[in-house]
């Protein structure tokens, strides 16, 4: 995929956000996009944004920002990351971890975190596969991530 931006949420694109999966009845480690958009609206710190190839709705990724947070690992880094499952294995979610890394970069930070649903059907390997190593930690069930930014 040549063509991968990463966008603000809009007006136009925020229907075909929300049709990313999970749709009801799918089973995904990951909540939906409504979930996300309606906790970004109440959450100031919540970082939302597409990623668009050409004009296609190809992901969502949501970070945070918020050296405040009562849990360390929601502090800095993704919360969500939802890919269209027709675009999945071609650099969509790589691309996605990138760019919250460099928006990591411009805030002077210097790792970010995930946690992620362990087992054969979450996204570890995903994730280790973008360079996170896992911290030791287990957060409401689920395995702690980072990726140290160099
Ligand atoms: C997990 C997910 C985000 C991956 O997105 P993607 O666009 O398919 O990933 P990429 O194409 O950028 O893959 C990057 C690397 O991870 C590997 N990878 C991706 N999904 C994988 C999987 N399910 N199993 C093993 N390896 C995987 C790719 O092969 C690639 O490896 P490479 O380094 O050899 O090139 C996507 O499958 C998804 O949305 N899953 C459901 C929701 C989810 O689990 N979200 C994360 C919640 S925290």
């Amino acid at each position: 995929m040549a063509d991968l931006q990463l966008v603000e949420l809009t007006v136009d694109n925020l229907p075909a956000a929300l049709g990313l999966p999970p749709q009801a009845n799918d089973v995904e480690p990951v909540s939906p996009v409504a979930w996300s958009v309606a906790e970004a609206y109440v959450n100031p710190t919540a970082w939302p944004r597409v990623v668009l190839d050409g004009d296609d709705v190809v992901g969502f990724v949501m970070a945070n920002w918020n050296p405040a947070e009562e849990v360390p690992e929601f502090r800095a880094g993704i919360w969500r990351l939802n890919v269209a499952r027709e675009a999945r294995r071609r650099g969509v979610g790589r691309f996605a971890v990138e760019q919250v890394a460099e928006e990591a970069r411009r805030r002077g930070l210097d790792r970010i975190t995930v946690l992620w649903v362990p087992g054969p059907d979450g996204p570890e390997e995903f994730y280790l596969r973008c360079g996170f190593r896992k911290t030791g930690s287990v957060v409401f069930d689920q395995v702690a991530g980072e990726l140290l930014l160099g």
